[in-house]
């Protein structure tokens, strides 16, 4: 069964077209991340008049890359939350239009369960259920994956989400946005103890997570440096900021395997890129003999060939949309 998948929950316009969840044919991103740098973060409004210029193009290149017409497909999926809504409506209403023209079932995907889906394609044999960390910009879970759309939240962070606090400590040190990849790249040549943060936890909740702390921290030593024009070492605070955050996410994983006897762990979103996170991740799994699946790079941060994987398992679970179907800002896994 072939799925043509958009996606346009944020700043990125993808299409793909995606074989029985596990098998993509074709996938296209068109970021914008270089026309909302200059203003430090996404725009909201720039965003969704960007997708609507682009849109038609990727979707167009994702059919024709995979030898395919809006006839030969048999299925449309669209991210339908959670996200920008008006970044969101675009995808949406595109994919209602498509559906509708060529007669083809519409089947809505949340965008975390899409992120989680990213492991179908990477680990073809893989089957829940298993945990999940997500990390992404504007979620960080632990996620028990039950079944293919069966989901139970063990934890979540209470306030920024991982690549939130990646993307501000980025800012606070001038390294641009989106700043993780750079806070990734800088830290490796730093001394992650030349700066103690306190490890953030949530009292009585122990899977739960909190990461405004140690941004905060970021930004109040930067601030107090610049006062008395002390010299900050950016690479040892980058290792610093980034081994307080992957001990955290690390930790709660672990936790969680614990709590529920799980052997099988899987990681997604854009955070989960990561070059600390993934080295932390692999030999934690290894020492305790726990399986672990990891997304390639190009399937971490937003792509619409997740949203494929995830749509084929929501169609044989029966979860088709109206014609009505909306789109939503917010929306629980
Ligand atoms: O999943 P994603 O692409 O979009 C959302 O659904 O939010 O995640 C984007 C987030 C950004 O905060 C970005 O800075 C972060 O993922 N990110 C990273 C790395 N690559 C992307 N954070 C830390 N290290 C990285 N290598
Ligand atoms: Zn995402």
């Amino acid at each position: 069964m072939k799925i043509l998948a958009i996606e346009s929950s944020c700043d990125e316009t993808a299409a793909a077209v995606v074989e029985d969840g596990r098998r993509v044919l074709s996938s296209v991103v068109h970021t914008q991340i270089a026309e909302h740098r200059i203003y430090g973060g996404v725009v909201p409004e720039i965003a969704s008049r960007r997708h609507i210029e682009k849109i038609d193009m990727v979707v167009q290149k994702a059919l024709d890359d995979a030898g395919q017409t809006a006839h030969t497909i048999d299925a449309v999926a669209v991210t339908a939350g959670p996200g920008l809504i008006g970044a969101l409506l675009v995808g949406v209403n595109f994919a209602k239009g498509l559906a509708f023209m060529a007669e083809k079932p519409l089947v809505p995907v949340h965008h975390i369960r899409g992120h989680i889906a990213a492991n179908y394609i990477a680990s073809p044999d893989l089957e829940p259920p298993f945990l999940c960390l997500v990390a992404s910009g504007g979620h960080s879970l632990i996620v028990d994956v039950r079944d293919y759309t069966e989901f139970h939240v063990l934890g979540r962070s209470r306030d920024d989400a991982a690549g939130e606090a990646f993307d501000k400590a980025a800012r606070a040190m001038g390294l641009g946005y989106p700043g993780g990849v750079a806070l990734d790249r800088l830290a490796r040549s730093g001394d992650d103890r030349r700066y103690p943060f306190p490890r953030p936890h949530v009292e009585g909740a122990p899977l739960d997570m909190s990461f405004s702390g140690v941004k905060t921290s970021v930004v109040n030593l930067l601030h107090n440096a610049a006062q008395k024009g002390d010299e900050v070492d950016l690479p040892s605070l980058c290792a610093s900021f980034e081994r307080t955050v992957c001990e955290a996410l690390r930790t709660r994983l672990f936790a969680a395997a614990e709590q529920t006897g799980a052997r099988v762990l899987s990681v997604a979103g854009g955070v989960s890129a990561n070059t600390r996170l993934r080295a932390e991740l692999i030999e934690e799994a290894a020492r305790r003999g726990l399986r672990l699946c990891m997304p390639p790079l190009e399937l971490t941060g937003d792509n619409a060939a997740m949203i494929g994987a995830q749509g084929y398992f929501e169609f044989c679970a029966g979860h088709l949309a109206p014609p009505s179907l909306n789109a939503v800002a917010t929306l629980s896994v």
